[in-house]
């Protein structure tokens, strides 16, 4: 099946009880049972939940996965691979990273005694160097988060597998519509839901997905041992929203190609990052390895000062201010203080990412308007 057709069909079958083409939100905490342990497959929600089930079909389904499992968060998702692992376990991830990943790796994890090592993945031709024997996991994120950055999963997935180290990859820019890690050799895929798989800003959600029935089988226990689950009606407006997502993502592609450029033709504006811009140092990768290049897009203002970007960002009318992106509507973020204030500044500064960074999701709304609101935003003072 193609993917539209998945992302329509995948997962839902009509309910059972009542044929309604819509699966149900099933509000219940518990199923009654005939006996004890007799039942209908269903025993307590935080276990499994008919509407959850069929979102994580639908999930698996779209990453050409075999299990989808859903948290109640990205970051329970993110939680949950890395309580795969135990004291002296080393994981390396990129250090352009979205910033609560960094928090929770280091503010929670390391003090339990996993070690972490941040590294340019990007830069790295030969990542078995940087390998050792307590490596268990490579944590890849791309296209990176605020920098745009593209990393080759297939390289390092490929490597990792012959070193028997797993390979998750954080795919919540690129969305399954323009990547599938899985068919590039990793193990796991995580999401933030939240972004464009909900794609309404109305949903706080995670998920993995992997065809590993070992690994999956001990994710759906954490989920479950842990308990961080989405609720019932979170699960329904996911399982809506994946039905517009080929249609919102090359839409939210097109708009953020045309700003990109747009930007970078701009006299005022200095840096803009964007995969998809020839001058772009992952360009030739990102056109490899995914069928579009996003709809988030970076930059920084020739004049590099505090001041001007913070006016620049309160000016916008149309790019509404505020955390996350993949919604139907524009968004403007200021990472720094933003998606990644949980990261130290001195960090911050060590990967590029700067107090003046701007970040754009770019909606799906006109593009005429949202360039329009960008020019007067950046204005000519
Ligand atoms: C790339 C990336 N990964 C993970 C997360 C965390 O997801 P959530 O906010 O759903 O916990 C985010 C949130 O912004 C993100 O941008």
């Amino acid at each position: 099946m193609k993917f539209a057709t998945k992302a329509i069909h995948a997962g839902v079958e009509p309910d059972p009880s009542t044929g309604a083409i819509m699966t149900p939100i099933y509000q219940t905490s518990t199923y009654v049972q005939e006996s004890p342990g007799k039942h209908k497959g269903y025993e307590y929600a935080r276990s499994s939940n008919p509407t959850r089930t069929a979102l994580q079909k639908a999930l698996a389904a779209l990453e050409n996965g075999k299990h989808g499992i859903c948290y109640a968060s990205g970051l329970a998702a993110t939680d949950a691979v890395l309580k795969l692992f135990k004291p002296g376990d080393e994981i390396i991830a990129p250090s352009d990273i979205y910033g609560g990943t960094y928090r929770l790796m280091k503010r929670i994890f390391e003090p339990l005694g996993l070690i972490f090592k941040f590294v340019d993945i990007e830069e790295v031709s030969e990542i078995d160097r940087l390998l050792s024997g307590n490596t268990k996991l490579v944590w890849l994120e791309t296209p990176t988060n605020p920098l745009l950055k593209i990393i080759d999963i297939g390289q390092i997935a490929q490597v990792c597998k012959q070193r028997g180290v797993l390979t998750c990859v954080d795919n919540t820019f690129a969305s399954p519509y323009l990547q599938n890690p899985l068919d590039l050799g990793a193990d796991i895929v995580m999401h933030s839901v939240t972004k464009y798989l909900g794609g309404h800003s109305d949903t706080v959600m995670g998920a993995l997905i992997t065809s590993d029935d070992e690994l999956a089988a001990q994710l759906k226990f954490i989920q479950n041992a842990s308990g961080a689950v989405p609720g019932p009606q979170d699960c329904f407006l996911v399982l809506r929203g994946i039905k517009t997502l080929h249609l919102r993502m090359q839409r939210h592609c097109e708009n953020a190609g045309q700003v990109a450029v747009w930007l970078a033709a701009h006299p005022k504006v200095g840096k803009v990052y964007y995969p998809g811009l020839p001058d772009h140092p992952g360009h030739e990768l990102a056109a490899a390895q995914m069928r579009g290049f996003g709809g988030v897009v970076s930059f920084e203002l020739k004049d590099d000062s505090y001041e001007k970007a913070v006016r620049t960002m309160e000016r916008m009318e149309v790019f509404a201010l505020g955390e996350s992106l993949g919604g139907v509507e524009s968004l403007c973020t200021h990472p720094a203080s933003m998606s990644h204030g949980g990261m130290p500044r001195e960090e911050r500064l060590k990967i590029g990412l700067k107090d003046t960074l701007i970040r754009l999701s770019v909606g799906i709304e006109d593009v005429e308007d949202l360039i329009a609101d960008l020019d007067q935003a950046i204005g000519t003072d």
